[in-house]
């Protein structure tokens, strides 16, 4: 069911019943409509109250029937809307939980408001890359000012119902009521007293802005380039321009116009599938949503470097107690040190008060031995990256950890399942691949081994949550999902330097694409020594991966990077960006004779290209081989690990938009270039089979 009508007294109820948020679907538009036309001929019933079940009032218009015909199917959001408006008898939204989108546009189509205290309000649809298509630009304003109105909009952010309720002269909130327990009870009593008072529109108030012109331009210089790619901020402002200097008739039309063009852009894909692969993300194939957790009380983490004190923190700022482990004191001084300096920099901008400071340090207990771990229910083990090193931690996990804890590494490229032989209890151990810093970045890769129980996997995707990331899960492969990709796209950006481009030329055409930073600055800044040494085990497991020797004639002239002053730029001492490199120019100048090259011009396009349809290829290999389980968790890893834009929806959804077919042809294309390893731009038997059927991922 997705609405019902019961009656309190001469008051009609319609409850919006569309778990898990009341998304204003069709089936549920039409439930609405048909129950208000009850209550309307109902000649007992003198007024109407609207309210939601569950865990709000309505998150807005239904982001799975978006494409499909029932989106456009009457009554439309935009027709409930007006007859809830045009009622002749009172109608109260009680509103409670979140209040969103399409659903707080139809609240503002409502008479009056009852707000429990604690509610989001909000107009997300800029994230989205669309703007509120159903009145919400118009009626916003009314009721809370132009100024007030715009920042909503515009943002996204939500706002608390006592923030809106204390806004001078608002008439969006009538009444806040104490909660979710005393919601409907404050809605009929205020139902009850508006009974004989003719219903008031938001659309008839007026809406003013002084210099509204001025402001205006004002508000678009403000924009912020790349906030969201696309028009949709551009757009929200021009509508409530319109709102501020139009009737509202036509700043509707101006609204509806101005919606429908974002609702066709290739942003608002991207954008939807980015927010359905994030939900989708979270769900294991084969593993039920009601498989057993284990209880997480007390973390550990081995190794107090840069990525070990990262993932401390993001235990501590979820309220669960920590032990840091390190080999020395001198070592746990220096991780105690890093993570009470980075909380002391929050403290400082104001992310963080003192109390919360101090209750996240009283949880961290540092250790020099593995026995302290013995209470842990998950070590995590973030140490040097060679197996040796894993073999021993692990030994010794496993000699003092309880039975039923859980083992996890934060290896980035290793065989998880030979570090899992390390232990007698391979079912117990898992990857948890954090991506630096560590306690910032929102992706975590999960890497499920051939024996990783399910309720472990169970118990980390659920507990990632907890610590505010997106848990995507892999299988054991070189690199993972992330880290096996990147390394394709770094192979053609090598050789796209042997023949002609310069470090610059292509990190600014990946930047200009909507990167967040072009490769060879993000090499620069993770160090040149580490992607060196992994070429060099590499050179010895797979012989047959070519590379441009580029790499290694940086590395041999100890350009390792920012730590270092120079890499693939210079750097001045103590800062981070970067300046062009006579130096380098000289060794790309060197290396290219030598290996008999004469530099070509190379145009953005074939760099992006190149660079973009490396990763969609490999992606392919990945979701053949299963160590991906969908192609939208492979846009995720991309999107919060790597700084894929996410209005380009990650590369596998990029290729979509591109056309398979005509991704596969380029690729045959660069697959004549011989210093582009032809082999490889052998397009994936995924991509071939898909273009043959005008196919998508
Ligand atoms: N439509 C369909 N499903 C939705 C939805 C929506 N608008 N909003 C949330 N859901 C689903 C999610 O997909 C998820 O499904 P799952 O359980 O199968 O994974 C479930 O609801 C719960 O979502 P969350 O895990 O995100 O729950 P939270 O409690 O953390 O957050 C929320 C709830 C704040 C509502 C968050 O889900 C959200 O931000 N949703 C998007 C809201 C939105 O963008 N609304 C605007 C839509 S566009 C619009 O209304 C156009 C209009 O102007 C015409």
């Amino acid at each position: 069911m997705s609405s019902e009508l019961n009656t309190v007294g001469d008051v009609a109820v319609i409850t919006l019943k569309n778990p898990p948020v009341n998304a204003l679907s069709y089936p549920m538009r039409k439930a609405v409509m048909s129950e208000l036309a009850a209550a309307l001929k109902d000649e007992r019933i003198k007024a109407i109250v609207l309210i939601g079940q569950g865990k709000g009032f309505c998150g807005g218009a239904d982001i799975h029937e978006f494409d499909t015909p029932e989106a456009g199917l009457e009554p439309t959001a935009w027709t409930v809307i007006d007859a809830l408006e045009q009622s002749a008898k009172p109608v109260i939204a009680a509103i409670h939980g979140i209040c969103m989108g399409g659903g707080f546009e139809l609240a503002l189509g409502c008479h009056y408001r009852v707000a429990a205290k604690g509610t989001q309000f909000a107009f997300p649809e800029v994230k989205l890359g669309i703007l509120p298509g159903a009145g919400g630009t118009q009626r916003l304003p009314r009721a809370i000012g132009v100024e007030n109105a715009l920042n909503m909009i515009v943002s996204g952010t939500p706002v608390v119902a006592e923030m809106l309720a204390a806004i001078p002269k608002q008439t969006l909130i009538d009444a806040l009521s104490n909660g979710i327990d005393t919601l409907l009870d404050d809605a009929i009593v205020l139902a009850t007293r508006m009974i004989a008072v003719t219903p008031p529109k938001i659309r008839d108030l007026p809406c003013e802005q002084a210099n509204a012109a001025a402001y205006f331009q004002f508000a678009r210089n403000m924009t912020v380039p790349g906030l969201v790619a696309g028009n949709a901020v551009k757009y929200c402002i021009q509508c409530v321009e319109a709102a501020a200097t139009q009737s509202f008739q036509d700043g509707m039309k101006v609204e509806h116009e101005l919606f429908m063009r974002l609702l066709a852009s290739s942003e608002f894909r991207a954008l939807k599938h980015v927010f359905l692969a994030e939900k989708m993300a979270g769900k294991v194939e084969g593993i039920s949503r009601d498989t057993p957790q284990r209880e997480i009380r007390r973390v550990g983490v081995v190794g107090g470097g840069l990525m070990g004190t990262g993932i401390a923190m993001n235990f501590l700022n979820a309220g669960i107690p920590v032990t840091l482990l390190e080999v020395s004191q001198e070592a746990l001084d220096r991780g105690v040190k890093t993570i009470a300096g980075n909380y002391a920099s929050q403290l400082k901008k104001g992310k963080l008060d003192q109390a919360k400071l101090d209750a996240r340090m009283a949880l961290l207990t540092p250790a020099l031995s593995y026995d302290a771990l013995a209470d842990a229910d998950l070590a995590i083990e973030a140490v040097f990256e060679t197996l040796a090193i894993k073999e021993t931690v692990f030994k010794a996990l496993d000699a003092v950890m309880k039975p039923g804890a859980i083992l996890a590494s934060n290896t980035s490229t290793l065989d998880l399942n030979k570090i899992a032989g390390f232990t007698r209890r391979p079912q117990d151990v898992v990857g948890l691949h954090f991506f630096s810093p560590a306690n910032i970045m929102k992706l975590l890769e999960v890497v499920q081994g051939d024996q990783t129980a399910d309720d472990v996997m169970a118990t980390v995707m659920a507990l990632a949550g907890k610590i505010r990331k997106t848990a995507v899960v892999s299988g054991v492969c070189d690199g993972f999902i992330g880290n096996r990709m990147i390394e394709e796209l770094l192979r053609q950006a090598g050789f796209l330097i042997d023949e002609g481009a310069s470090p610059h030329q292509i990190d600014k055409a990946m930047e200009k694409f909507g990167m967040a930073m072009g490769p060879f600055r993000v090499a620069d800044m993770a160090g040149n020594d580490i992607s060196w040494a992994i070429r060099q085990r590499r050179a010895v497991e797979r012989p047959d991966l070519r590379y441009s020797e580029i790499g290694n004639r940086l590395y041999e002239s100890g350009r390792h990077g920012v730590k270092t002053g120079g890499g693939w730029y210079d750097y001045l001492p103590g800062r981070r960006d970067p300046q062009p490199s006579l130096i380098m120019e000289e060794i790309i100048r060197a290396h290219r004779d030598a290996i008999g090259i004469r530099p070509r011009k190379i145009d953005d396009q074939e760099i992006v290209q190149r660079l973009v349809y490396a990763l969609v290829n490999e992606g392919a290999r990945i979701l053949e081989e299963g160590i991906a389980s969908r192609a939208s968790d492979i846009d995720m890893v991309y999107i919060l690990g790597y700084g894929f834009p996410a209005w380009k929806g990650g590369p596998m959804h990029y290729a979509n938009e591109q056309g398979l077919s005509k991704v596969a042809r380029t690729m045959q294309s660069f697959a004549q270039n011989p210093y582009a390893d032809p082999a490889f731009w052998q397009p994936a038997p995924a991509i071939e089979r898909l273009a043959d059927h005008y196919d998508t991922f």
